[in-house]
């Protein structure tokens, strides 16, 4: 345990803490904090939380966690979404809504399973190159032909490695291909979306040579573009796109402390030229689905052009979650519109994002801070689930993170939202901090919290 040296305030804290038990000691505690004296002199008050502000309280308001709960395994869902994501459909959607300065990469050949037969070299030659091979029912094997040489390099049942355009790539190739068409995507995790598409093998445009960076995700919800999450690290060696690192932006380019499943850069690559037409796009797009949340993908044309990849409804098969917790909240609000588009500006998601008001402070047994346990967060979730972690078992970890909710929620309204846990006897509290004296109020909201500790009067 990492230790600091004990305040005398915590001290007599731990001295009341000794004195209470359980719900009716929560309650004096609160009592005694409503009559904490203002210290006058030198003091300034906190900016106050925001009233539009959406607070996180729970777990269930997050986009990965209603996309398990509802999205994946659902018939119902899955046939509404499957046009838009079948990768021969979708170009045709985004076709008909004739989005300003959008394209749509041009489709070579189909093949569907009753002419999959018909898979034969010469069609593979006949086609113009650079192209790329993949199924429009599945995230399954991508090749790409360029230079008469062929390259399956993503979900490759054979190998990745690069060959000439002959029998043998044939072969691969059509190998790769005849058992993607007959796959069922969706038995293996649940993404429905994908049974309800029509098994072809796609061979479209390959624009890599025309772009400069791999696929800009554009998080769009309730039809607002949120944030955006885009490549960093610089092409080399034979790395693919869907192998480097990315940073997650707000619209108007600004870097934000969110993380999801990939390496993040240092430095955030400059803007890209066509940055506020592919914001257009996203907004444009998101127009088709009002009530959720969406990832439009677009590539960033190395001669001004924006492409449409893809829309994603199931990120990564909905197995992860971004941190903090918080962004996935954000997604949730616009799609139930419980956040309303105007008041989520890129000013406000950043703000939103770096805030750590919501202060965790845990103390050991002698009442000491543990400085590694103790930290400031944008969300009562993202600090309740800290809270939850304590816990030794599932039943006492959901006792602990419902615990801290119920406390958070008392001290909404402050400027500073300070909760204390003491492993100890398992005891929280909360309290809030709307002044503080100047020179308090310039160091961290982890200081200003444990300056704030209850004292007995
Ligand atoms: C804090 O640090 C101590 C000592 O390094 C370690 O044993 C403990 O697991 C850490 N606690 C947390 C919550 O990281
Ligand atoms: C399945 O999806 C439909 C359409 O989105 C939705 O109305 C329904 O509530 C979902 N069912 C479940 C069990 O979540
Ligand atoms: C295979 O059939 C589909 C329609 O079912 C058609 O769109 C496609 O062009 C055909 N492919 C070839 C190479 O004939
Ligand atoms: C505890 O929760 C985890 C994750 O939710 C679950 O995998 C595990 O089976 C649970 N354990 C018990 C004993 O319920």
């Amino acid at each position: 345990m990492v230790l600091s040296r004990r305040p005398n305030r915590v001290a007599s804290l731990r001295c009341i803490m000794m004195l209470l038990a359980g719900v009716i000691a929560n309650l004096q505690l609160q009592l005694m904090l409503a009559v904490q004296p203002s210290s006058g002199e030198g003091e300034v008050t906190l900016p106050r939380q925001n009233p539009d502000d959406w607070v996180m309280f729970s777990k269930d308001t997050a986009y990965f966690r209603e996309c398990v709960k509802h999205f994946k395994m659902n018939h119902t869902w899955g046939k509404i979404h499957a046009p838009f994501v079948d990768k021969v459909e979708a170009k045709e959607i985004v076709k008909r809504a004739r989005v300003t300065g959008l394209d749509v990469i041009p489709t070579l050949a189909l093949l569907d399973k009753k002419n999959i037969s018909q898979y034969s070299l010469e069609l593979m030659k006949s086609l113009k190159q650079p192209y790329i091979i993949k199924s429009t029912h599945m995230s399954g094997g991508v090749a790409r032909v360029f230079n008469n040489r062929y390259h399956c390099f993503k979900y490759c049942d054979y190998g990745t490695s690069e060959m000439p355009l002959g029998t043998k790539a044939f072969e691969v190739s059509k190998s790769q291909f005849t058992m993607d068409i007959g796959l069922d995507y969706s038995r293996n995790g649940g993404e429905l979306q994908y049974r309800y598409i029509k098994p072809q093998v796609i061979f479209e445009e390959d624009i890599r040579s025309r772009t400069a960076t791999d696929v800009t995700f554009w998080w769009v919800s309730g039809g607002h573009p949120v944030f955006v999450s885009q490549q960093c690290e610089q092409p080399a060696g034979n790395k693919q796109g869907f192998q480097m690192k990315r940073v997650f932006l707000s619209t108007d380019y600004v870097r934000l402390p969110i993380v999801f499943n990939r390496g993040v850069c240092g430095d955030a690559p400059p803007k890209p030229a066509s940055w506020e037409r592919q914001f257009q796009i996203a907004r444009a797009l998101g127009k088709l689905f009002p009530d959720e949340t969406v990832r439009v993908d677009l590539y960033d044309g190395k001669d001004g052009k924006v492409f449409f990849s893809e829309f994603t409804f199931t990120t990564a098969g909905c197995w992860r979650t971004f941190s903090p917790t918080l962004a996935d909240g954000l997604l949730w609000a616009l799609a139930h519109h419980e956040l309303s588009p105007a008041v989520a500006s890129p000013t406000y998601i950043q703000r939103v994002l770096a805030d750590r008001s919501w202060v965790l402070l845990s103390l050991d047994e002698e009442g000491f801070l543990i400085r590694n346990a103790s930290s400031g967060h944008p969300s009562p979730v993202d600090m309740c689930s800290i809270v939850e972690s304590f816990g030794s078992d599932n039943e006492s970890k959901q006792k602990f993170f419902d615990e801290c909710i119920l406390r958070a929620r008392d001290v909404k309204g402050s400027a500073l939202r300070c909760l204390v846990y003491r492993g100890t006897d398992q005891d929280m509290i909360s309290f809030g901090v709307d002044r503080a004296s100047q020179d308090v109020a310039s160091r961290g909201n982890l200081n200003l919290c444990e300056k704030n500790l209850p004292a007995r009067r």
